[in-house]
């Protein structure tokens, strides 16, 4: 895989479960590198879909994913996906190191490397002092930061993240938007997130792509919010582009009741 690559590029792409009716229908999307894709769309309208695409879990019915040129086909340790589910997602007889390392058993044979690459991803999330804790002596923040490691310590080109705060309580959920943004401005990684809450999209993203519900979502709009380094919700740049999208997809469910309800 190409090192210098500059953009992911998603193009026309379908997808239509078999039997079923068609999910997505020619989506265009252009990911640059450094970029904090965020993908907002309805409940059903198809995200994970899209993103399992991206991940190379599903196959599309048409159209491609490349970086620059070099299309991907199935799933690689250059894009790494952070899933909602903060019970399911560690493995219990695990510790905390031993989870972050999981992903790097068949990539690197030097336990000691392993070791090392675990410990600066863990340091990375602000873990590097519970090493040793098993998943249930975690929070749900903490989880989701472990999680969070063990796809850094791939060193991926795109860190693929479906709703992954949407299990969360409101309060630790904000903190770890705020901790995502300051650990993607400080690790340069590529991410592609996807939500449906609106205000959990402007305070990330650089780019905002809006899926149409389903079925045969589309694309609606994709644009830069433009919005200074920190973000302000009461800042009328920040509502003007909240209302933007709001006219784009109308009410969404408030982030209060994300994530039961809706399976991936
Ligand atoms: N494996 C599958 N087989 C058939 N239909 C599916 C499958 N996965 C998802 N779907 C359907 O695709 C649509 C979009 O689902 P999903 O991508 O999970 O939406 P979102 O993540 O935006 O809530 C839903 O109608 C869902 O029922
Ligand atoms: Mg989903």
């Amino acid at each position: 895989m190409d090192d210098d690559w500059k953009r992911l590029r998603v193009s026309g792409l379908c997808k239509q479960f078999a039997r079923g009716s068609v999910i997505l229908s020619n989506i265009d999307l252009t990911v640059d590198r450094g970029a904090f894709m965020c993908i907002l769309g309805p409940s059903g309208s198809g995200k994970s879909t899209l993103v399992d695409l991206i991940a190379g879990f599903e196959q599309p019915t048409g159209g491609t994913i490349a970086f620059d040129d070099s299309p991907v086909r199935g799933p690689g340790p250059d894009r790494v996906v952070i899933f909602q589910d903060i019970g399911n997602a560690l493995f219990p007889w695990l510790t905390v190191q031993e989870n972050a390392e999981f992903g790097l058993r068949n990539f690197v044979r030097n336990r000691r490397e392993r070791r090392t690459r675990a410990l600066e991803a863990l340091e990375l999330v602000g873990l590097d002092k519970d090493t040793h804790k098993f998943p249930s002596e975690l929070s749900g923040g903490m989880k989701q930061r472990v999680q969070i490691a063990r796809g850094l310590v791939m060193d991926p080109h795109v860190l693929i993240m479906d709703e992954p705060f949407a299990a969360l309580d409101a309060i630790t959920r904000r903190r770890m938007q705020y901790e995502l943004k300051d650990l993607w401005q400080r690790t340069h990684k590529t991410v592609i997130f996807v939500t449906h809450d609106i205000s959990e999209a402007l305070i990330l993203a650089t780019d905002v792509t809006v899926l149409s519900s389903g079925p045969g979502a589309r694309i609606l709009d994709t644009f830069r919010p433009g919005l200074p380094d920190e973000r302000d919700p009461a800042d009328p740049a920040f509502i003007a582009a909240y209302r933007r999208v709001e006219a784009l997809i109308g009410h969404v469910q408030d982030a209060g009741d994300a994530g039961r309800g809706e399976a991936r």
